[in-house]
């Protein structure tokens, strides 16, 4: 199998996709899955910036230091050069179908589809919300990382 390359995309890539990646990366080292992971936003408002502070601390309460990260926008590029596109929300979904230049090879999902029992619900935005909503996400996209990871193992991708 080669190296599965997987994309999470949010909004502003530095809040919940960076969690994801961080999650991703973590979850495949412990399955002894080689991947190339990355992560984005759909908007520029972050473009160049390290993850929001909510972010980093709670990546940090995991043992991963997420502050090198940087944010970035999503690319038609990007369809061409990742297997797996993972969307956080709708909104995320509908931004994702925008950039899609329809000839790529990525899969788009939304992430909670992976996570069976999960199908349809959104990593909700934490950004308005406090220190408790970024543990929330950490929650959600742990879990569905953990997922990805197992279905990249058995070789369905
Ligand atoms: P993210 O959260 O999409 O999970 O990174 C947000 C980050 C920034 C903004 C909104 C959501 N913003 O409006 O700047």
């Amino acid at each position: 199998m080669s190296t599965p390359r997987v994309l999470f995309v949010c909004l502003g890539n530095i809040c919940r996709s960076p969690l994801a990646e961080a999650a991703f990366r973590r979850a495949a080292k412990k399955a002894g899955l080689e991947v190339q992971v990355d992560s984005a936003g759909t908007a520029n408002y972050h473009v160049g910036e390290p993850p929001d502070p909510r972010s980093i601390e709670e990546a940090g309460r995991h043992g991963i230091d997420i502050s090198p990260y940087r944010g970035r926008q999503l690319s038609a590029r990007d369809f061409h050069e990742f297997d797996h596109i993972v969307g956080m929300d709708r909104s995320n979904m509908t931004n994702i179908a925008h950039v899609d230049p329809g000839d790529g090879k990525a899969k788009v999902t939304m992430m909670l589809d992976l996570l069976s029992g999960h199908e349809g619900r959104e990593v909700a935005d934490p950004w308005y919300g406090g220190q408790d909503n970024f543990r929330d996400t950490w929650d959600d996209v742990s879990r569905g990382a953990e997922a990805l990871v197992a279905i990249l193992s058995d070789g369905h991708s």
